[in-house]
C-alpha cells in the first residue's frame, strides 16, 4: 500500500516535504488555508543564506549561527542546516530560481546582520522569497500532488495516541474561504503521516511583518494533541518597518519590512538628531544581532518620548541621483513601498521601527521533522528543530524550510517503510536556575485587581504587544496571564475560520507568555528588563506602546 501523507502549509517548508515524499514515493495532499502562493516565504525578501562561495566556510556559517542562537542552538542541527543548505540552493536553482548575479556571471553576495561572510543569496534584488514560492509552486502545480486550497486545519485526528490525519474547514464556495460568517464545509482526510508546515504567529502582535494567516495553527493543533512544543518565549522582533503604518491607514499586520540587507549595504540608524546610537549598544553597530538593533532602536524612540528613529540610505552611492537608481536596481520592492507612502529615500531618512518578525521555537522535531506524536512531522517556521536557538541568524529560514523539509520527505517514506513511526524524546530540561515551574507564577507577582477587556483580536495583540513584545517583566507577564487564562475559560464555539484563529492565537499567546514567565533571565530575543543581568549589560529600553510613537 503507498504511504500517504498530509501536508498542511504552502511555504518553502510545505512545498519542498511534498515534493520530495513525492520523490521519494508518497501519495501526497497539500492543504492550504489561502491560495498556495499565500504564504510567509513570499515575504522574504533580504534572501537565503549558504556556504555558497569559494571563500566562505562551513565552519564561519555555523559558528555564526551559533553565535547568533545564544548558545541555545542544537549543534548538531546547525551542522546539518549548513552542510545540506548548499545542495538544496541548487536544487532551487535547477527548479528556475534566478538568484541574482554580476556581470562576471558570479552570484551577487549579500550581507546582513552577525554574519561574518556575505553569504546571501537574493531573487530580484529583494523579491528572494517570491521568486522561491513561484518556482516550487509551479513544480508542484505541475506535479501529482494532490492540492486543497482554501482548506483550513481545525484539528488534527488523533488515534490511540497516533496523528492519523486532519479535520478540515473547506471554503463551501469555489475560491471562498471560511474566514467569515460563511461556516465552511467540514472535511477529514485519513493519512498515514501527517506534516504542519503552518508558519509562524506575527498575528499574536499589534505590529507584525507577517501576513495575516500567520496565526499559529500548526502549534495550536500539535498542543491540542499533546505534542512537545517549546522555546516560545523566543519571538524575534525586526528592527526595521517603516514606521506610521498604524495611522490612517489603520490596519494591523500591513507593516512593511526594510530588510537587513539594506542595512548590509551601508544604511545607517540616527536619532532625531542625525545622530548613529546602535554603537551604544554593540561594538558592530547597525549590524549586530538583531534583538540588540531592535531593542536598542525601542531605548532611543523612548529617549525621544516615542518619536521615530531613522533609516538613512541617502549615502550609499556619491550622488542622490545615483542613490535613487541604485536603491531602485537593489531594492526594487522595498523601493516601491517607500515611495508609495510618498518618501524619496535617496534624499531623506526614512522613519523605522520594530515589529513581530519570527517564532524561533515551536514543535518539537528531530533532525528530520519528526515530533513526540506518531505520524506527526512538523517543518519551517511552526517546528523547533534547534537551529535557532534563542536568535535565528538573518537569511536561516528559507534555508531551514529547504533543509528540513526535505529531510522530513524522506523520513516519512523511510519509517512507512520500516512501520515502526519512531517519535523523539522531549528535549532535556534547562537549567533549573532559569526556568520556574511555569503554571505557577510567584502570587506577589500578579497584579490585583486586573482589568480585563473584553476579548478581541485586537485586544490580545495589543496585549502581547504591550506585555509580551520586545521587552518583558514579571508584572507584565502575569498580568497578560491572568488575562489570556479568563479569556480561554470563557466557552465558544469558533464556526468559521477566522473564530478558529483566535482560538489558536489565544492558546499560543498563553503558552508563550507562560514560557516568558518561566525564563527569568534575559537571553536572545527574550529580553527580561527585571533580569539584573540585563541591566548590567544596556540600560533598559522601555515597551513600546501603541505603535511604538
Ligand atoms: C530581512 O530581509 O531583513 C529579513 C530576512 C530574514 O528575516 O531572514
Amino acid at each position: 500500500m503507498t504511504t500517504h501523507a498530509v501536508v498542511v502549509g504552502s511555504g518553502i517548508a510545505g512545498l519542498t516535504v511534498a515534493l520530495h515524499a513525492l520523490d521519494a514515493g508518497c501519495r501526497v495532499t497539500l492543504v492550504t488555508k489561502d491560495v498556495l502562493e499565500h504564504a510567509n516565504t513570499r515575504y522574504a525578501q533580504g534572501g537565503i543564506a549558504g556556504v555558497m562561495f569559494a571563500d566562505d566556510r562551513v565552519e564561519d556559517h555555523v559558528r555564526d549561527t551559533l553565535t547568533a542562537g545564544a548558545g541555545l542552538s542544537d549543534p548538531e542541527a546547525v551542522r546539518i542546516l549548513v552542510d545540506e543548505g548548499p545542495a538544496r540552493i541548487r536544487e532551487l536553482i535547477d527548479l528556475g530560481v534566478a538568484f541574482d548575479r554580476a556581470a562576471d556571471g558570479e552570484f551577487v553576495k549579500g550581507l546582513e546582520a552577525a554574519h561574518s561572510y556575505p553569504r546571501i543569496l537574493h531573487s530580484g534584488g529583494d523579491a528572494t522569497g517570491t521568486a522561491i514560492e513561484k518556482a516550487l509552486v509551479a513544480r508542484l502545480r505541475a506535479s501529482d500532488v494532490r492540492v486543497l486550497e482554501h482548506a483550513f486545519l481545525v484539528d488534527l485526528l488523533v488515534t490511540d495516541g497516533r496523528v492519523t490525519g486532519v479535520d478540515l474547514l473547506v471554503g463551501d464556495r469555489p475560491g471562498s474561504r471560511a474566514s467569515t460568517a460563511v461556516s465552511g464545509v467540514r472535511e477529514q482526510i485519513v493519512a498515514d503521516a501527517v506534516v504542519l508546515a503552518t508558519g509562524g504567529a506575527g498575528e499574536l502582535y499589534s505590529h507584525t511583518t507577517n501576513p495575516p494567516v500567520a496565526t499559529g495553527d500548526g502549534i495550536a493543533a500539535a498542543l491540542r494533541a499533546g505534542a512537545e512544543v517549546t522555546d516560545l518565549e523566543f519571538f524575534q522582533f525586526h528592527p526595521t518597518v517603516l514606521d506610521g503604518m498604524d495611522g490612517a491607514e489603520g490596519a494591523v499586520g500591513e507593516a512593511f519590512l526594510v530588510s537587513e540587507a539594506v542595512r548590509g549595504e551601508g544604511a545607517t540608524l540616527i536619532d532625531e538628531h542625525g545622530r548613529r546610537f546602535v554603537f551604544d549598544a554593540h561594538p558592530d553597530g547597525e549590524l549586530a544581532p538583531r534583538d540588540v538593533v531592535a531593542r536598542a532602536i525601542a531605548r532611543q524612540m523612548e529617549a525621544q518620548h516615542g518619536r521615530a528613529v531613522f533609516l538613512d540610505a541617502t549615502h550609499l552611492r556619491p550622488t542622490p541621483e545615483e542613490t535613487a537608481a541604485f536603491l531602485a536596481r537593489r531594492f526594487p520592492t522595498i523601493d516601491r513601498a517607500v515611495r508609495d507612502r510618498g518618501l524619496d529615500w535617496s534624499r531623506v531618512p526614512i522613519p523605522v521601527t520594530p515589529a513581530a518578525h519570527y517564532l524561533m521555537g515551536g514543535v518539537v522535531t528531530d533532525l528530520d521533522g519528526r515530533t513526540s506524536i506518531p505520524g506527526l512531522y512538523a517543518v519551517g517556521e511552526v517546528a523547533r528543530t534547534g537551529v535557532h536557538g534563542a536568535n535565528r541568524l538573518a537569511s536561516n529560514s528559507l534555508l531551514e524550510g529547504a533543509v528540513f523539509g526535505a529531510r522530513a520527505g524522506d523520513a516519512i517514506v523511510a519509517d512507512a517503510a520500516s512501520g515502526a513511526w519512531p517519535t523523539i524524546v522531549a528535549p532535556v530540561a534547562e537549567r533549573a536556575s532559569d526556568l520556574e515551574a511555569a503554571s505557577a507564577p510567584a502570587p506577589a507577582q500578579v497584579p490585583e485587581p486586573v482589568e480585563r477587556p473584553p476579548f478581541s483580536r485586537h485586544t490580545l495583540q495589543a496585549l502581547m504587544w504591550d506585555d509580551a513584545g520586545l521587552v518583558r517583566d514579571a508584572a507584565g507577564l502575569a498580568r497578560a496571564a491572568s488575562i489570556l487564562a479568563a479569556w480561554r475559560s470563557a466557552r465558544r464555539t469558533p464556526r468559521t475560520e477566522a473564530e478558529f484563529e483566535d482560538e489558536n492565537l489565544l492558546i499560543v499567546a498563553e503558552q508563550l507568555v507562560l514560557a516568558a514567565l518561566a525564563r527569568r533571565t534575559s537571553v536572545g530575543a527574550h529580553y527580561r528588563r527585571d533580569d539584573e543581568r540585563s541591566r548590567a549589560d544596556a540600560p533598559e529600553p522601555a515597551v513600546l506602546s501603541g505603535g511604538a510613537r
